[in-house]
């Protein structure tokens, strides 16, 4: 561990380029100190200040309400549009000509600009086409799409008329698309003919098909984004699961734009489903208020993007970087965001992330540092960045999982600019710890994420809910209440909330994660407390993996582990035990081939392609506690190389010395 300075391209063109976008506040040297303390001790002040910012039907005269603790609600006497401040407000202020997204597809070869003057007219119609469906305040819409237009715009129409969007990830499969159906009971699906993956077409209306039949709750309508290039017709499925299948570009030509509708600032903008510990994906509600004021306030004080500046976020609108940095953020800040359909290496190649920067002149590039060291296997030497004029570039954030020294360093290196840690997750909705860039450089650790951002309050517990010292590692906790922004419960289930992350340290909300706070104040992030995995900046839970695999009339029982991955950050690796009566295949036949093929399909077909489900392995026995209980963690650490120590609460010793044949080559 080191404090190294910030790599620059040129440490002249990149401090004018900074000085160019901040005001005398982003000089101050303090500038994170003074907001972080002030964010402490005068949160009422800090937040409602924050909230000046946005346009307000009624601006709010109080910031937290404490009268539910421990769930907490922001700016309760408020009352806004998310919509109208991402889009109308700026046309008003003279920004209608401005590009506010860019579509570029590296799988279609398009690039699509819509104004904001556009934008807005395609999210009034839309919203309009939604109420024709039947959409009313509170109702929710479940949007499964590819990287399009139709994403964001359905998202902001559905914002506008105050209806609760869910944006599945169109990685997941029918299966899981099913459970998100008949969990938030959707009155309408918004999807597309289908998406475009480098080795082939995904038909969606069949999946959204079976989806629907697969789930219990009635959906009034799906509504469908015609792509070219798909087999399956609107006619194909027409009243499959029982819904009335409609023409997104038919329906907007017959509907009226809708205007917009003020909600209460407390209520739902949106459920983004996400694993936990369990198969059953956990709804994480964000307010409207409380998330439009922190992501303005990020744009500008973490990300360093204003109005009129390009970001270009690579991740999918079905993650929450995609929902914050793809979607919201840029637009609540009257930036351009650059909708990117592709992938970091392969579509055409590893230069694909520098063509993107240099042809819309993107200021900052965020993204995973799985993509990262994708581009980095592929262009070690980092040549393709040469064909690409990326000097708009100042900043490249990375997040969704550890961002490790070295790729860190070559990032550095290649594009010449700051490389930005920021750890954060789908429930907090924005960056808990990050070198807050826009309010102060501050100097990088080398394995830290850097420090806590204003409004977060960490706290280093060990299991007793006891802090630890400065320097040792524990359970990474936030002190209550959390910022704006962040999740105001789980869909539905206030009590799951409080039992899955306000129980384990009281007056805390549990991260999951374990780190430690050095004595500089900075913060390292280690890696998951529970079962949640990450694949290349995927949350999976190994628990939703196990459920599949357990659904194979083979299996007995089975357990996944995350195993170190040098591309992927971590990949899952299953481990079954057959039933009895069922003959045990010879090790490397072609039974057993055909046996693990079929493992793999079944995880593949029920949870999806992006779970790369791929190590699987037939063993005796799974080691366990004598009270039952898998020993997940000893069996990922023998799996890692990593020194173990056996637990003496075990069953049986000799199923893990057995079992050290099958994990050991695993490496
Ligand atoms: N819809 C449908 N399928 C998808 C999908 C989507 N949106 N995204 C991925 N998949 C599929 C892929 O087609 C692939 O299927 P295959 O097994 O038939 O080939 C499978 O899921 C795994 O894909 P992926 O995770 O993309 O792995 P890869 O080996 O093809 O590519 C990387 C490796 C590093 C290029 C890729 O993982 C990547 O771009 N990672 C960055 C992810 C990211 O930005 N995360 C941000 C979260 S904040
Ligand atoms: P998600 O909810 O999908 O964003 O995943 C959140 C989890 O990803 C966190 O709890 C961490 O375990 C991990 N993660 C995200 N960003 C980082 C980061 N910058 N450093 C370390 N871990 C990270």
């Amino acid at each position: 561990m080191y404090t190294q300075t910030l790599v620059r391209r040129s440490p002249r063109s990149y401090d004018q380029r900074m000085a160019s976008s901040r005001d005398a506040a982003h000089s101050d040297p303090s500038a994170y100190r003074s907001a972080y303390d002030r964010a402490e001790q005068d949160p009422e002040g800090f937040w409602l200040e924050a909230a000046e910012a946005l346009e307000w039907t009624r601006p709010p005269t109080r910031a937290v309400d404490d009268s539910r603790a421990p769930l907490h609600r922001w700016f309760p006497d408020g009352r806004i549009n998310t919509s109208v401040n991402c889009l109308d407000r700026h046309v008003a202020a003279g920004r209608g000509d401005q590009d506010a997204l860019i579509h570029d597809s590296s799988m279609t070869g398009t690039v699509t600009r819509y104004t904001y003057a556009e934008l807005l007219a395609e999210v009034a119609r839309f919203a309009g086409v939604l109420r024709g469906q039947g959409v009313e305040r509170g109702h929710r819409v479940i949007i499964y799409l590819p990287m399009i237009p139709a994403a964001p715009i359905a998202m902001l129409a559905c914002a506008r008329i105050g209806a609760v969007h869910s944006v599945v990830f169109g990685g997941f499969a029918p299966n899981e698309l099913a459970t998100r159906i008949d969990h938030a009971q959707p009155t309408v699906i918004v999807t597309a003919t289908g998406g475009i993956e480098p080795k082939r077409r995904l038909e969606y209306l069949p999946a959204v098909a079976e989806a629907l039949e697969a789930a219990s709750h009635q959906v009034s309508a799906v509504v469908v984004k015609h792509r070219d290039g798909f087999e399956t017709a609107l006619a194909d499925v027409e009243g499959r699961g029982g819904a009335r299948w409609a023409d997104w570009d038919e329906l907007a030509e017959q509907a009226q734009d809708a205007d917009p509708v003020p909600v209460a600032a407390t209520d739902p903008l949106y459920i983004l489903y996400t694993s936990g510990t369990t198969g059953a994906p956990k709804g994480v509600v964000r307010d409207h208020g409380g998330h439009a004021v922190a992501l303005r306030w990020t744009m500008e004080n973490i990300y360093d993007v204003g109005p009129g500046e390009v970001m270009f976020t690579a991740s999918d609108v079905g993650w929450v970087v995609g929902h914050s940095y793809i979607v919201y953020g840029p637009l609540l800040a009257g930036a351009t965001s650059v909708l990117y359909e592709g992938k970091p290496v392969g579509t055409p190649d590893a230069g694909a992330f520098w063509r993107v920067i240099a042809e819309h002149r993107a200021t900052a590039l965020f993204t995973a540092p799985t993509a990262l060291r994708a581009i980095r296997k592929a262009d070690p030497e980092g040549e393709l960045v040469q064909e690409h004029d990326i000097s708009s570039l100042r900043v490249l954030f990375a997040a969704g999982e550890r961002l490790d020294p070295e790729t860190q360093a070559w990032a550095g290196r290649t594009v010449g600019v700051p490389v930005v840690d920021n750890w954060w997750q789908t429930e907090t909705g924005w960056p808990i710890g990050a070198n807050p860039v826009g309010l102060e450089v501050l100097p990088v650790k080398v394995g830290s994420c850097t420090v806590p951002s204003p409004g977060f309050h960490v706290a280093v517990l060990d299991g007793l809910g006891e802090p630890v010292p400065a320097g040792t590692e524990g359970n990474i906790c936030l002190r209550l209440p959390l910022p704006p922004g962040t999740l105001t419960t789980l869909w539905g289930d206030d009590q799951r909330y409080i039992d899955s992350y306000l129980s384990a340290f009281p007056g805390h909300y549990a991260t999951g994660d374990s780190g430690l706070v050095d004595e500089d104040g900075y913060l390292f992030v280690m890696g998951r407390t529970d079962d949640v995995i990450n694949v290349s900046g995927h949350r999976l839970s190994t628990g939703a993996l196990e459920q599949a695999l357990a659904t194979h009339p083979a299996v007995a029982e089975c357990a996944v582990i995350g195993l170190a991955d040098p591309l992927k950050g971590q990949r899952p690796s299953g481990y079954v035990v057959l039933k009895s009566g069922v003959d045990t295949p010879d090790p490397g036949s072609p039974d057993e081939q055909d046996l693990l093929e079929e493992l793999r399909q079944t995880v593949r077909r029920q949870i999806g392609a992006v779970a790369d489900f791929r190590d699987v392995a037939v063993v005796e026995a799974l080691p366990k506690t004598r009270s039952g209980k898998i020993l997940r963690k000893t069996m990922r650490q023998i799996a890692d190389g990593e020194d173990y120590t056996v637990p003496s609460t075990i069953e049986d010793r000799s199923v893990l010395d057995e079992l050290q044949t099958v994990l050991r080559p695993r490496r």
